[in-house]
């Protein structure tokens, strides 16, 4: 048998170099830290954006930083192991930029797709259908483009009998292109044998005298190769550069995630006031009451309810367990199936057995809670002293009484109970009764000899 292919034929798999541009310095968010590391939905739109790429089918990624942009470096390393980083030292436009990528583009790509990591919400199938406008038009550049509501600050799309002739941003427009709706996203795909030759011959003649990418539409046409439109909506295509965009882009992002999760089964009782994170897993029959919180990692099985004010973070939760109202849930906290944690409860780094209930007022911390144990009101596990944190482990079908202290480490056996108001500093063993509280003293009479005395 023979597995090699000689002739891939048409229908092989185009390779595909995809360059995210990520040097800007964000100024308007007036933020100390760079704006492609501002998070959508608990991921950073850097992630967002290289997630997107990858999702559709880019097998290279090269990511441009500015200078002293570490933190912006580690975080693209974080999402694609593989990336290669390039640095952009001097801001010299959008084609400058790409170009600090030259080495790997050299290295031939079917397909070169440029995208901004300040644009964060251009979907996967947009990325799919810039790089099989390519394929199948035999195009030299698909530009994303988008009918915007106002144009203003956009580079403008100069069409022709359908064809894409130029691309002339705002400051370079004569008033009559200025009139044009039809702009650039400012994403783009280039063939990959063209383009460092387009690339390299775009030069800084213009207004803000930066080498604008946008020129290799022109460039190609003046060769006589062609350039397509791949239209996007306009939301789609939104730029974040200050905060009152990173609001607007999180509120569609968020309506995203939960339009995705009620498709999927998940019941929300008030879609609006719940917030998700981009890795929320949310089973079947799952039912969030309103003003529920989502932090990144938390996964919940099917025919949960979790009532509300909740606030969720790095969790994992079972089938048919209740959670809150008012419950906190903390990294590490891994719930069984079938588990209560009622109000003012928080839970973290501790595993509960199915069907225990923690109801009312607890903390539970590093510990761990056998099954259908009862955890009574006012419960704290004192997992600190100062210094270390130690372990609670509770064994199957304990009853704690309501307001004990358990003093970490300590462990509880099985079918244990554990006397109101203790404080347990000893393990306690299987099926006994511990009791650790002063003995209750009674002096009969002792108020009335006060009262009478006093008048
Ligand atoms: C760009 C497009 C414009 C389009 C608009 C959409 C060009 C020349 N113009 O304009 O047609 O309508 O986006 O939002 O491409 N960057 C670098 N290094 C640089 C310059 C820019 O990394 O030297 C990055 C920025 O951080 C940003 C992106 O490239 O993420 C776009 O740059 P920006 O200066 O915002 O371009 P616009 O003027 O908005
Ligand atoms: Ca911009």
């Amino acid at each position: 048998m023979n597995s090699v292919r000689l002739d891939p034929g048409p229908s092989a798999p185009r390779s595909c170099l995809a360059v995210v541009l990520a040097a800007g310095e964000g100024t308007r968010m007036r933020s100390a830290i760079p704006k492609v590391l501002h998070e959508l939905a608990g991921r950073s739109m850097l992630a967002q954006v290289l997630a997107a790429v990858t999702a559709a089918g880019t097998g290279r990624v090269a990511v441009v930083v500015g200078p002293d942009h570490d933190e912006v470096a580690a975080e693209a390393r974080a999402a694609v192991p593989t990336a290669k980083i390039v640095v952009q030292a001097e801001r010299k436009g959008t084609a400058h930029a790409v170009l600090a990528a030259r080495e790997i583009i050299a290295e031939g790509f079917d397909d070169l797709l440029v995208c901004f990591a300040d644009t964060p919400l251009v979907a996967p199938e947009s990325f799919a259908r810039l790089r099989s406008c390519l394929a199948t038009e035999g195009h030299a550049v698909a530009v994303l483009g988008f009918e915007a509501s106002d144009p203003s600050g956009y580079g403008r799309l100069l069409v022709e009998a359908g064809r894409l002739l130029a691309i002339r941003e705002e400051r370079d427009a004569s008033p009559a292109e200025r009139t044009l709706t039809l702009c650039n996203a400012g994403l783009m795909a280039l063939d990959g044998r063209l383009a460092l030759s387009l690339l390299e011959a775009i030069g800084n003649a213009n207004a803000k005298g930066e080498y604008y990418l946008t020129d290799c539409v022109a460039l190609a046409a003046a060769k006589g190769l062609t350039a397509g439109v791949v239209v996007a909506a306009e939301a789609e295509v939104m730029g974040v550069n200050d905060r009152v965009q990173l609001a607007a882009a999180e509120a569609l992002v968020q309506r995203r995630l939960r339009e995705a999760a009620m498709r999927a089964g998940v019941t929300m009782l008030d879609p609006s006031s719940v917030t998700l994170s981009h890795d929320t897993r949310l089973g079947r029959d799952v039912v969030i009451e309103p003003h529920v919180v989502f932090g990144p990692g938390v996964t919940v099985g099917d025919g949960t309810r979790i009532r509300s004010f909740s606030h969720l973070e790095g969790a994992t939760v079972g089938q048919r367990v209740t959670i809150g109202p008012f419950a906190r849930l903390r990294p590490g906290a891994k719930l069984a199936e079938k588990v209560h944690i009622g109000n003012f409860v928080e839970v973290k780094a501790a595993e509960v057995g199915a069907g225990a209930k923690i109801n009312h007022l607890s903390y539970i911390g590093d510990a761990s809670i056998g099954a259908r144990t009862n955890v009574g009101a006012g419960t704290i596990t004192c997992n600190y002293d100062g210094f270390h944190k130690h372990r609670t482990v509770i064994g199957e079908g304990a009853f704690i009484g309501s307001n004990s202290a358990l003093v970490a480490p300590v462990e509880i056996g099985n079918g244990a109970y554990i006397g109101s108001g203790s404080v347990i500093t000893e393990d306690v063993e299987a099926d006994a009764l511990a009791l650790g509280r002063a003995r209750q003293v009674a002096k009969p009479g002792w108020v009335k000899r006060l009262r009478d005395g006093k008048s």
